[in-house]
């Protein structure tokens, strides 16, 4: 059996796609790095392995990797820095003889010039690109967006504000759910025949919706009518600015809007569903287990 390393295992994605292998082989197979090993402390209790480093600190990631055959290397945040952090992750691997590499990468449009998500998206192609260069076997999991990100887009207050404020206009999004991206990608992992040896997949769901569709089905979902209101850029800005909203979650949320404006979320690939043998989760049922409460 293969040994994996899971790295981003205190975030969301990551603790996900542990708990995913913990239901399908033993502990013992199952290795995680973390920046706080306090926040791990459930998956030690359940046997999983727990090693503790920044991406940045090569001594710690190369220690962390010996003896594993198979990494998940879960994007960093920190937008600025990330891509030199993912490279010494992926030199570290490369050190430890690590076999093969999955990274979450990004879904983009390849057939637009300019991008209003190129500063999210630059370091993703950048971590691509380093990652095929390295010689190492890889699995390139494009993202698209996650529905559950929703929430937080469409306001925490919705259920008192009753509208959704966004930018966007018309354009749709292909939302997959973050437990459908994590089953499926602890399927890669535990792969033994190869066949997702140096390719790259597209993570999406199987509709492709608007905000305006959302504010629907909350409203079919709630009982309380929900309106979707899409502002210009500038009037979106200036009125979370005046609001108080900080300044960099005002500009990631007018880029990311500008992006689904412009239809770069909006495309619907198959490998999700193909990967977990099944329909990925629509958006309507994400909702009903957010607001249906
Ligand atoms: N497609 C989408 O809609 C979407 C949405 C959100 C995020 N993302 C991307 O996908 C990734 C996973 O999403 P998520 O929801 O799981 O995010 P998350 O909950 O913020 O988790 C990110 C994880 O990465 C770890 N991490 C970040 N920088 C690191 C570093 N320098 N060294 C070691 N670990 C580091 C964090 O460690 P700590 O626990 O110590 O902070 C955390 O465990 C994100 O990091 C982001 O790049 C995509």
């Amino acid at each position: 059996m293969s040994k994996i390393l899971v790295t981003g295992a205190t975030g969301q994605l990551g603790a996900a796609v542990t708990e995913s292998l913990l239901k399908r082989t033993d502990a013992s197979n199952i290795s995680i790095l973390v920046r706080d090993a306090a926040k791990a402390a459930a998956f030690k209790a359940k046997g999983v392995t727990v090693a503790v480093g920044d991406y940045s600190d090569y001594a710690a990631v190369l220690a962390a990797l010996r003896g594993i055959d198979k990494l998940y290397l879960v994007s960093g945040t920190d937008l600025e820095n990330r891509a030199a952090q993912h490279e010494n992750v992926i030199n570290a691997a490369k050190e430890a003889g690590v076999r093969q590499v999955l990274y979450t990468s990004f879904q983009r449009k390849k057939n637009i010039s300019h991008s209003a998500i190129a500063e999210v998206s630059e370091s993703h192609i950048q971590t691509e690109r380093i990652l095929k260069a390295s010689g190492l076997i890889y699995t390139i999991l494009q993202h698209g967006l996650y529905a559950d990100i929703i929430p937080a887009f469409a306001g925490e207050q919705l259920l008192e504000t009753k509208t959704i404020y966004l930018p966007s206009g018309t354009g749709k999004v292909s939302f997959a759910v973050r437990a459908d991206l994590a089953e499926a990608e602890a399927t890669i992992l535990l792969d033994q025949t190869h066949k997702f040896d140096n390719k790259e997949l597209e993570f999406t769901g199987n509709e492709a919706v608007s905000w305006e569709e959302i504010a629907k089905m909350i409203s079919g979902i709630t009982g309380e009518t929900i309106a979707y209101v899409s502002p210009s850029e500038d009037e979106f800005k200036g009125v979370l600015t005046q609001a108080g909203v900080p300044l960099q979650i005002v500009g990631m949320l007018a880029d990311f809007n500008a992006g689904i404006a412009a239809g770069e979320f909006e495309e619907i690939k198959p490998d999700l569903e193909t990967i977990l043998g099944r329909k990925p989760a629509t958006v309507k049922s994400y909702l009903q287990s957010v607001y249906g409460k």
